[in-house]
């Protein structure tokens, strides 16, 4: 694989490794305090068990090319360390910011992998590609679940707040 290729390759498999990484701080952050949600719980805690999936195929991936990942750097990923931070802010809509944040992460997620499989494809790197679109489905099956979950997220939190109970989580 030519030099400049193969670094490319290698960028792009450690910017999407430190992506799982953040998905993975911000969905457990979530789950902690996510009691009168319990849908998004339970579609956080399946898709956490996706994402260590995902993050081990990008490992083998690195080690493959022995190389290995990157320590996860905060701030460096813009947008999503911005989402990132809305799971610790202590508002009432708190849950709703979560709720937008995770449906743009998961479609940011969906286009990383899109992105990393045809650069894999230009560096010839067949072996590790049938895994990236396992993870590019499950990332579009998430995308699809946490847009379905905004209206009942949103009625729920209505529901509570309206009847003076807590909403947050
Ligand atoms: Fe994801």
């Amino acid at each position: 694989m030519a030099e400049d290729l193969r670094s490319l390759y290698v960028t792009a498999l450690k910017n999407t490794h430190a992506l799982e990484l953040q998905a993975l701080q911000i969905m457990e952050r979530q789950v902690e305090r996510l009691e009168r949600y319990p849908e998004m719980d339970a579609a956080l805690r399946r898709h956490i068990t996706e994402t260590h999936g995902q993050r081990d195929r990008l490992e083998e991936a690195l080690s493959a090319l022995g190389e290995s990942p990157s320590a996860l750097k905060e701030g460096v990923l813009g947008l999503m360390g911005n989402l990132a931070a809305i799971a610790h802010t202590p508002a009432q809509d708190k849950i709703l910011k979560n709720a937008f944040a995770n449906r743009a992460f998961e479609n940011y997620e969906a286009a990383a992998y899109d992105s990393l499989i045809t650069i894999a494809e230009a560096a010839g790197q067949a072996g590790p590609i049938t895994g990236f679109q396992q993870s590019l489905k499950e990332e579009l099956a998430m995308a699809q679940t946490v847009a379905d979950l905004v209206k009942p997220t949103t009625q729920r939190y209505l529901q509570l707040t309206l009847s003076g109970d807590k909403a947050d989580r």
